[in-house]
């Protein structure tokens, strides 16, 4: 890993990340189904070849490229010309294949790497290799092979993994990918006001500084926009956000004049 910044390309959530992941790092993206997992994936490999220039390539186990060139589309972003343009590549795979193609020094993957010049890389996702080692020990092999596989490639990874918990406690993790990722970002559903909405936080970076806020975001027509803050609010993290004792004072008694 060097000292060097692979931006998202996003600024609100590039500068919650000091500019950008550290390039060569791996990094993990965790959030409850439907929180934007597969969109924040998306938007890092467009805004790599459209804002700086660097090939892309992602690695799904769960969605055809079909699925992806449709769901990129609504976003605005083609895909499919994309791929067609050599810029981007689109890997429909399973975590055992995916594992001896990286393997192989002379595989299709490394050479499809090296060919191409990917610079960035997505795993779409990570939580097939829990059904494919019932271990944490084997677990956490299989996880570090890809990892440092993909290190090795002297790429820029994002490792998307589901996460059960819709609301509440984050419990029962029997995957150890936390620990072994550069960094660690999560994605929650919290409900305000009898409203879900969408947090986000970083929860760890190797080797750099990161804001520590917990922060509200959107999915738009646009992808992922990070807003403010969740200001005067307590228990974001534990899924049910609630006014802090001062705001729910000046809630009641207005402020002081
Ligand atoms: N074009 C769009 N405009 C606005 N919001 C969208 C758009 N496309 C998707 N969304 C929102 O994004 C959510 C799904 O995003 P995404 O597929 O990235 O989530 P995910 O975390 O990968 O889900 P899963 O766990 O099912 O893989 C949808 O539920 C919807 O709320
Ligand atoms: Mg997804």
């Amino acid at each position: 890993m060097s000292e060097q910044r692979v931006p998202y390309g996003s600024d609100a959530l590039d500068s919650m990340i000091s500019g950008g992941f550290l390039q060569g790092s791996a990094n993990l993206i965790e959030g409850a189904p439907g929180t934007g997992k597969t969109t924040i994936g998306m938007q890092y490999i467009y805004n790599g070849i459209i804002k700086y220039g660097e090939p892309g390539l992602i690695i799904t186990f769960e969605e055809f490229p079909q699925q992806y060139y449709h769901d990129a589309m609504q976003f605005g972003w083609n895909f499919k010309k994309l791929e067609e343009q050599k810029l981007l590549k689109i890997i429909f795979s399973d975590p055992h294949t995916t594992l001896a193609e990286f393997d192989k020094m002379d595989g299709e993957l490394v050479s499809l790497v090296e060919h191409m010049n990917i610079k960035r890389v997505v795993i779409d996702s990570m939580t097939h290799f829990e059904s494919i080692a019932v271990d944490p020990y084997e677990l956490r092999g299989l996880e570090s092979r890809l990892i440092n596989a993909l290190k090795r490639e002297g790429v820029t990874s994002l490792f998307l993994r589901e996460n059960d918990n819709l609301l509440g406690q984050v419990t029962h993790v029997t995957s150890k990918i936390p620990f072994i990722v550069d960094s660690y970002l999560l994605l929650r559903y919290v409900e305000i006001d009898s409203a879900i909405a969408k947090a986000l936080c970083i929860l760890k970076m190797r080797g750099s500084d990161h804001q520590k806020d917990i922060r509200c975001f959107r999915i738009t027509s646009q992808g992922i926009e990070v807003e403010a803050k969740f200001s005067g609010r307590e228990g974001i993290m534990s899924g049910i956000g609630h006014s802090t004792p001062q705001d729910a004072f000046v809630n009641v008694f207005g402020k002081k004049k």
